[in-house]
């Protein structure tokens, strides 16, 4: 990707005409406010990133497995919450003087009440650039809904509290949001009617509060919490009662440009659909990420109008209905375009999912992973690795999954939801989903571990072997082609190969068990419900329909019949001597 020379950042001599002050004004920034170059642009065609399952419906939240009884000991603590409490309500002291006539009131608020911060995040447009039935909000990137990644984003740069608007699949965007977490609430748009109303329809949420606001959309997977952090700081240093995020690209179509005065100020923000020609050429972004004092949003806001191509309200009117009121708006440029780019199409979804993907691998070598090609390898953000596990390329490891140390993941292997022990080996191209699987286990290639399997320490699956519902104690084998569905084994069982469970009647799934130290012969079907007590032999080719004692062996097998010197009479070179026509002549 090619790095943006700071002169290309600039856009052209833009004059705003027919703007209601008719304001002189240039794209960009002085040169020296440039914190960097930028790495991405938008519309450069994303990378053919394949992620199985990443649909709508891979997004739904997973609980992770726990690692009960085959796992040491947890390596790793949740990050701590904020330190803030819950939010609280309280109303504008009715005595505070308007600092401006005209303007909104403001409250001396106390020391300890302005450091808090709340958070919104819009969610809840539908994404029509999607072309979903689905909301984009809850399309899955690297292993978390879309909104997910911002409410945590906002979580953990210490918000005491999130308000998440939702309106289009508005249970959808909850549950993919999680409930149940005092932190978060959730405000309703009734019809989307865009961004300055999506924030108005959360008032009442936040009636009273006096505070700083941070307002995210919520289609910016790829935020980090530090950047939010540092935009915080800035805002408050800034003084401006509005701050906003900017970001430069090469590529600006699709987004919001950020107007400037001569003099570099942040004048207005004008929209692609309704930008002139010099508009569209400015290259500095607005992000969708605003930090504003909570007694200069609501009245301002309610003065926007929706008299613009989409006839939408829009959030962004608020920059220019400030600056009129004679404030300053600060805008806080970010370095690294990429991670705050909005998600609108499917494209810019690879994009995401691939810089998430990337910016995983990168924390996983840090902290002692090795990952042989990062680019081919797709870790989901809440997926945990411990050090010295080595993992091949073209590896996918999803959803809730957690791998051990020093383990070994072969090539084009995909783990799901599911936990790997210390020092098991997954040979190439292995598929396993929702399994839990001890230490030192050796597992592969080509197997595939259903939901509910449970292997105990030093199992040994091999190729073509697959597993559901099935439990397999310590030392026990099943090295070969063999369906083990809805069983029990004991430890140190060896299931010979070919073996099959047939566990369903055409009704019900039922159950078989295998005691410890049994040996099942090779082709063995075991018919359910069946069990096979401790120590018992199965001679090889049996079909076995009835329990089996201990220690004992069970065969039923077909007596053999061998009829000595038939292939000379009977064989074909016989019937050809004998002149004896059939259809292999
Ligand atoms: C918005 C900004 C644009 C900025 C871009 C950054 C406006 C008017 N424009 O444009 O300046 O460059 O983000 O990515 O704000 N939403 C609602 N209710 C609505 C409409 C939208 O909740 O009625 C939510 C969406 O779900 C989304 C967010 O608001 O999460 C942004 O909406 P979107 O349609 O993506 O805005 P953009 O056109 O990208
Ligand atoms: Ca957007």
């Amino acid at each position: 990707m090619r790095i943006l020379q700071p002169a290309e950042t600039r856009g052209g001599p833009a004059i705003v005409v027919g703007s209601s002050r008719a304001l002189p004004v240039r794209s960009g920034a002085p040169l020296s406010s440039l914190p960097g170059g930028v790495r991405m642009s938008r519309g450069s065609p994303a990378g053919a990133t394949v992620t199985q399952g990443n649909g709508p419906a891979a997004g739904a939240v997973r609980p992770r497995l726990t690692v009960s009884g085959l796992q040491p000991s947890p390596r790793r603590v949740s990050p701590a919450g904020p330190a803030s409490g819950l939010f609280s309500v309280r109303s504008v002291p009715s005595s505070s003087a308007p600092a401006v006539t005209g303007r909104p009131s403001r409250g001396p608020a106390p020391a300890s009440r302005k450091r808090e911060v709340c958070a919104m995040v819009l969610a809840a447009g539908l994404g029509k650039r999607m072309h979903s039935q689905s909301t984009k909000l809850i399309h899955a990137i690297a292993g978390r809904p879309m909104v997910r990644h911002v409410v945590e984003a906002a979580k953990a740069a210490g918000m005491s509290r999130t308000v998440v608007v939702v309106g289009n699949q508005a249970d959808e965007v909850r549950r993919a949001v999680g409930e149940g977490d005092k932190r978060i609430g959730f405000a309703y748009q009734d019809s989307q009617r865009g961004t300055g109303h999506a924030v108005l329809s959360a008032e009442s949420q936040l009636a009273g509060y006096e505070g700083n606001l941070l307002i995210l959309n919520g289609d910016l997977p790829a935020l980090l919490p530090e950047t939010l952090k540092t935009f915080i700081e800035f805002h408050r240093a800034s003084g401006a009662p509005l701050g906003l995020m900017t970001a430069v690209l090469k590529e600006p179509q699709g987004y919001g440009r950020v107007v400037r005065t001569y003099s570099g100020d942040v004048s207005r923000i004008v929209e692609e659909t309704d930008a002139t020609l010099d508009e569209k050429a400015i290259k500095e972004i607005n992000c969708g990420i605003y930090c504003v004092e909570a007694a200069w949003l609501w009245d301002p806001l309610k003065r926007a109008r929706a008299d613009n191509a989409q006839r939408e309200i829009y959030l962004t009117d608020l920059v220019e209905i400030l600056r009129r009121d004679g404030h300053k708006v600060a805008a806080y440029r970010h370095p690294d375009a990429e991670e705050v780019l909005g998600v609108n199409d499917r494209r810019e979804l690879a994009a995401a999912v691939r810089a998430l993907h990337r910016r995983k691998a990168n924390a996983l070598m840090d902290a002692g992973v090795t990952i042989l090609d990062p680019e081919t390898t797709f870790i989901d953000v809440d997926v945990r690795v411990a050090p010295d596990t080595v993992i091949e390329p073209g590896v996918m490891l999803r959803g809730a999954t957690d791998i051990g140390r020093g383990v070994a993941i072969g090539a084009g292997s995909r783990i799901a939801d599911s936990v790997v022990g210390d020092g098991t080996v997954v040979l190439p191209y292995c598929v396993i989903t929702q399994a839990r699987i001890g230490r030192g286990c050796r597992i592969g290639p080509f197997a595939h571990l259903r939901p509910d399997t449970q292997l105990d320490e030093d199992v040994r699956v091999g190729n073509f072997v697959e597993t559901k519902k099935t439990r397999m104690g310590q030392g026990s084998k099943a090295s070969h082609l063999t369906y083990l569905g809805d069983a029990e084994i004991g430890r140190r069982a060896n299931i010979g190969a070919g073996t099959i469970t047939c566990n369903f009647d055409g009704v019900s799934k039922l159950r078989t068990v295998i005691e410890d130290e049994v040996f099942v012969g090779s082709d063995t079907q075991l018919v359910a419900p069946v069990r096979v007590r401790r120590g018992a032999f199965i001679g090889a080719g049996s079909t076995i329909t009835k329990d089996v004692p201990p220690y004992s062996l069970a065969l039923s097998r077909a007596q053999q019949v061998v009829k000595e010197e038939w292939a000379r009479r009977h064989g074909p070179k016989a019937r050809r001597k004998s002149g004896g026509g059939g259809p292999d002549r």
